[in-house]
């Protein structure tokens, strides 16, 4: 059984063998303390370092790849947008702010943070 190693919180989550889990959406369930804002690849909010284990999520795509730049190649990843296949270990910076301020709804942060995180309790790991 493969397990997520949320290491700036101290939490691991386990997952079945043959899942691929999206990575926000696991911390979330999980009360894993993964900070994050719009769920959608848009504010960079959510990025996590990999600590070890990159070979087990999927590849980034373009809207990831944009909103990380550089940060992407020195081994950061965005949990939105990311699934995870096998064991990995990830850290974070408990205070991070958005890389891009302008996709986070200032007026209504915490509501927004409640309506997103409401959607995706509902969905499956693998939506
Ligand atoms: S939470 Fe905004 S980019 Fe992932």
């Amino acid at each position: 059984m493969p397990t997520i190693r949320f290491i700036t919180s101290g939490r691991t989550v386990d997952f079945p063998d043959g899942d691929d889990v999206n990575l926000l959406r696991v911390a979330i369930r999980n009360e894993c303390e993964v900070p994050y804002k719009c769920a959608s690849g848009n504010c960079g909010t959510d990025r996590i370092f990999v600590e070890s284990g990159a070979t087990n999520l999927s590849p980034p795509r373009k809207r990831e790849r944009d909103r990380l730049g550089e940060l992407l190649d020195q081994g950061w990843r965005l949990a939105c947008q990311t699934y995870v296949t096998g064991d990995i270990s990830i850290s974070w910076d408990k205070d991070q702010t958005p890389l891009n301020p302008n996709a986070v709804d200032k007026s209504l942060p915490n509501q927004v943070d409640e309506r997103i995180k409401n959607r995706w309790l509902q969905a499956n790991d693998t939506d």
